[in-house]
Parts: structure tokens; C-alpha cells; sequence
């Protein structure tokens, strides 16, 4: 299944597994997060048409979807939980993974491929300790791939939080690393 793109809150680029859902790691406390989630339904006064931003505002909270958090929509919108769910995967705007508060995209497309990203890619590896598709266990950083960032001639390239760089040198990527917070 191709995912669909819906306008994220910060613009980004993701791809990802559709892995279930953990429903253990969280951001806040679960009451936080419960009543965060309610009253961002209640500010669509529960209408079930806006099931996609009102994810997109979850998302855009916790940084991620969790489990207990789309059973909370479902119950509240009066929507099938596998509805919410087909929603959640669809989109590459939502993660149902914990994810970090700084996000490393790298491309693997094919002209960035040739241009040399996978060793980019282990750069940005061997700098972040993570693989793709983690997060590191500080909540900190989360690194993805993707398979083209619509900039080729600038391959091999990567985004960090929103930010586009080109090949960045390994100075300059543990510069950027170190600017994170
Ligand atoms: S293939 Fe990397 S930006 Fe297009």
C-alpha cells in the first residue's frame, strides 16, 4: 500500500514500517496524554470528518500515535479502532512508534544512492548510534529514510528537523548533532 501525504504540522518527510504500536514507551503520564487527547477531540466538538487533523494535533503533542491513545479517538469520535488505524498507517505524517525530538531523514533514492548515501548513511549512523528507523533510548533522536526528497541534484542529501543539507561533511554532521538539544 502506498502511503498518502497529509500537510504536517512541521514540514517532514517520513517513511516507516507499519509496525504495531507499542503501548508501553510514552512521553507524558497516561492521564497527561488522555487528557491532552481529549481536549484537542473536544476542540473539534468530537466531529468524526476531522479525524485527520485531530491526529495530526496528537501527533504533533507526542510526537507519536500510541496505542491507547487511538482506542481514546475511536471511543470518543464513535469510529471503528480499525478506521483510526487505517488512517494512522496510511499517512506518512503519523508514526505509531515512539519518536525522537530531532529528526534525521536521509535519502536513498536512486540519484542520491549514486551519489553516494549510503555512506552517508553510515555517517549518520555511526554519529547518531542508531539505525534507521530507531530512536535512540533518550528520546533524542530518530533517524528514517526515504526514497527521494524531491532535491536530487543536491545528492546526496539529508534533512535534519525540517532543514535541508547537502553531503554534509562529517564536521559538519557532528555539528549538527551537537546543536541538537
Ligand atoms: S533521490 Fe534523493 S532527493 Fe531525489
Amino acid at each position: 500500500m502506498t502511503r498518502g501525504n497529509v500537510k504536517p504540522a512541521k514540514s517532514k518527510v517520513k517513511t516507516r514500517g507499519e509496525k504495531a504500536p507499542p503501548s508501553t514507551t510514552k512521553i507524558g503520564t497516561q492521564e497527561q496524554e488522555t487528557n491532552s487527547v481529549e481536549k484537542i477531540i473536544d476542540k473539534y466538538q468530537s466531529d468524526k470528518s476531522a479525524l485527520i487533523q485531530i491526529l495530526l494535533e496528537i501527533q504533533k503533542e507526542n510526537r507519536w500515535l500510541p496505542r491507547d491513545t487511538l482506542t481514546v479517538v475511536s471511543k470518543k469520535l464513535d469510529v471503528p479502532l480499525s478506521q483510526v488505524y487505517r488512517v494512522a498507517t496510511f499517512y506518512k505524517a503519523f508514526s505509531l512508534i515512539p519518536q525522537g525530538r530531532h529528526l534525521f531523514t536521509v535519502c536513498m533514492g536512486t540519484a542520491c544512492h549514486v551519489r553516494g548515501s549510503p555512506r552517508l548513511l553510515d555517517r549518520v549512523e555511526d554519529t547518531l548510534k542508531i539505525k534507521p528507523e530507531e530512536t535512540s533510548k533518550d528520546q533524542k533522536f530518530t533517524l528514517e529514510t526515504v526514497n527521494c526528497l524531491g532535491c536530487c541534484a543536491l545528492g546526496p542529501v539529508m534533512v535534519v528537523d525540517g532543514e535541508y543539507h547537502s553531503n554534509p561533511p562529517s564536521k559538519e554532521l557532528e555539528a549538527l548533532v551537537a546543536a541538537c538539544d
